[in-house]
């Protein structure tokens, strides 16, 4: 354990980061992804979602699970994201893009935090 600990403080003083792909996003752009997605004032996702390590969560939407397997192309997740009245036109999801509910940047860091769940 205390090996492993070391392992890691080096690697992390190096900036090597075990398991991290190249195309995987950045530790920085899931955690401020995730920040947008519960923040009740941004994303809200939380209002009809549940999502691990949220609090309060809705149940109006689907629990957001096994992302990658439900939306293998991160484009996918991103337009329903963007626009859920896309895949479904009587849907209640708000169309974060459509109606610039969030910015394209906000859009993104929610897509990188959502597609790691
Ligand atoms: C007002 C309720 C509501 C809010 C707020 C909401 N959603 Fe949804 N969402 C839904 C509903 C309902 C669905 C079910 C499919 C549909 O109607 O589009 C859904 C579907 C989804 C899906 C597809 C899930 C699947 O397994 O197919 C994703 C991904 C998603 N929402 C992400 C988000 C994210 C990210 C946010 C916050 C930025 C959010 N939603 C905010 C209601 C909501």
């Amino acid at each position: 354990m205390r090996r492993i600990l070391i392992i890691s403080l080096l690697a992390s003083l190096i900036g090597v980061q075990p398991g991290l792909a190249d195309d995987d996003p950045s530790p920085d752009a899931t955690t401020r992804g995730k920040a947008i997605a519960f923040d009740r004032n941004k994303g809200n996702c939380l209002a009809c979602h549940a999502i691990e390590g949220g609090e309060l969560a809705g149940n109006y939407g689907p629990p957001l699970l096994l992302m990658k397997v439900r939306f293998p192309e991160r484009a996918d997740l991103r337009a329903q994201i963007w626009d859920a009245a896309v895949n479904d036109p009587n849907t209640r999801m708000p169309p974060y893009g459509r109606h610039r509910i969030l910015t394209e940047e906000e859009i993104d860091l929610v897509v990188d935090f959502i597609h790691t769940l």
